[in-house]
């Protein structure tokens, strides 16, 4: 039984490491988190994962890493300075600062709140009388457009010369490295640059932990086509996405796919499909898969004066590619990895908390258990067993406290298999026993095949 919560996972993430609340000793600051020692942990498996499957176990696309500050003046080509904003409206009671958009979402439903004007969304709150999620009246401000963007100034002198903005998303650094990329390993289209790094948003509304902050990184992909497959192209990444969910362990019944209305699409997109999760707090999108047509391209090549096409060797055409983007949220992956992964169950009367990761997932792969803890027999073998391990996995070794109560911390941070060391150990047969955390089943293992069976079950 799972029974998770959002208050479960937020409470299990501090008690055991895996997330803190940001400068929390200067009373925090709203809606920023840090990833704490097993955060971390899963954190990079995430990326290592994506990464592999999506740059290193393929040849048609290739990474970068761009940096976080850009010319200014790639945000007015790419139309973020003139479009990327959200409809603020204040409460003129209790002062909640609320999105409009989002305010009619909750009372009547996407379709209800989508391609609506400052001046439509504002009549509608009223019409409707929604109330301030806080102070519970209906006495807004008129809705105004508040551009999402955070600001900061390069150098010395704050003055608007020396204005540059925080990436609001990864995708511009890969649509200016267009070219160098293309120059530097002669793809062929159809080829892919993908990148992963921070993103920052002024959210209006962050919220639920970490599924909408105003600091966080993306895994995204500018895949460049011909004009012609975008459906077939589409359709792939489409599947292929889903499938970076799936094969990592999340329940196929907790996904769906959703596509947006035409009146919902960004400013570049023809076409997006998000996947979504059914978060403790309703379906949300987890990644966004768009077709930008030749938008971006075309725009920076306006812009810069550079000219951003590819020339194709076999027709002798000239061309500016079409763009299919699946764009993942590395956080919010972080998280459905967190809320899919807790549950609760029963072992011989005793109830346990267990968080099942797929073991390439999982922040620690093996835990070194002797068994005693005062006998320096078993403790000595139980090192040179960790010695032996840790060239191949990254592991914890604990001997604090009964067998149960470890068997207990490991299972709450999602470790699979836990190895204790005994007397037989050292006395009988050179064996262990490895328990399985799902399982919980416990079998004898020789110590010289140790390294291999574990490799076997927890597949890097
Ligand atoms: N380049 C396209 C793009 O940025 P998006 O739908 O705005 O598209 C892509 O963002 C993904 O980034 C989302 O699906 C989500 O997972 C993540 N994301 C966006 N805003 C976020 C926020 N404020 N906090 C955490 N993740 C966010």
């Amino acid at each position: 039984m799972s029974n998770v919560t959002m208050e479960k996972i937020v409470s299990l993430c501090k008690r055991r490491g895996f997330i803190f609340p940001g400068s929390e000793i200067y009373g925090g600051l709203a809606n920023t988190w840090d990833y704490g020692p097993y955060g971390v942990e899963l954190k990079n498996n995430v990326k290592k994962y994506w990464w592999k499957k999506f740059v290193q176990n393929r040849q048609d696309i290739v990474g970068i890493d761009a940096s976080i500050l850009m010319n200014p003046r790639v945000w007015e080509a790419s139309g973020h300075v003139a479009s990327f904003s959200d409809p603020l409206m204040d409460c003129k009671n209790c002062h909640e600062r609320v999105r409009g958009d989002k305010l009619i979402e909750s009372k009547l439903g996407i379709d209800a709140a989508v391609g609506k004007s400052l001046k439509e969304i504002g009549e509608i709150i009223k019409k409707e009388q929604i109330p301030c999620p806080k102070c519970g009246k209906n006495d807004f401000t008129e809705a105004r457009s508040f551009n999402l963007m955070f600001k900061t100034h390069q150098g010395v002198i704050e003055e608007s010369s020396a204005l540059v903005y925080l990436r609001p998303e990864t995708a511009q650094g890969i649509f200016v490295n267009f070219k160098n990329i293309l120059a530097t390993t002669r793809k062929k289209i159809p080829f892919g640059i993908a990148q992963i790094g921070k993103a920052f948003r002024n959210e209006i509304t962050p919220g639920n932990f970490t599924f909408r902050t105003r600091e966080f990184e993306q895994m995204e992909i500018e895949y460049f086509i011909k004009t012609g497959t975008a459906v077939t192209m589409f359709e792939k990444l489409k599947q292929e996405s889903w499938q970076f969910y799936t094969e990592l362990g999340i329940k196929a019944d907790k996904l769906r796919f959703r596509e947006h209305d035409p009146k919902e699409l960004s400013h570049y997109s023809k076409m997006t499909v998000d996947i979504e999760y059914e978060f403790p707090f309703g379906w949300g999108e987890l990644m966004g898969l768009a077709h930008r047509g030749t938008y971006d391209l075309t725009q920076h090549s306006k812009f810069s004066g550079e000219e951003l096409s590819y020339f194709d060797p076999e027709t002798n055409e000239k061309f500016v590619p079409e763009v299919i983007e699946p764009s993942f949220g590395l956080d919010r992956s972080v998280l459905t990895f967190l809320i899919d992964a807790y549950d609760e169950d029963e072992i011989s009367g005793e109830k346990r908390v267990v968080m099942r990761f797929h073991p390439v997932l999982a922040p620690i792969k093996v835990a070194v258990l002797p068994l005693v803890r005062n006998k320096t027999i078993i403790t000595a073998k139980a090192k040179e067993i960790y010695n032996l391990l840790k060239k191949d996995f990254y592991l914890d070794y604990d001997e604090s406290g009964s067998i149960g109560k470890r068997y207990r911390r490991q299972d709450e941070i999602g470790t699979p298999y836990c190895v204790t060391i005994d007397f037989d150990t050292v006395e009988k047969d050179n064996a262990v026993t490895v328990r399985n955390r799902d399982t919980t089943k416990q079998e004898r293992v020789n110590i010289n095949n140790l390294s291999s069976f574990l490799e076997q079950k927890i597949a890097n």
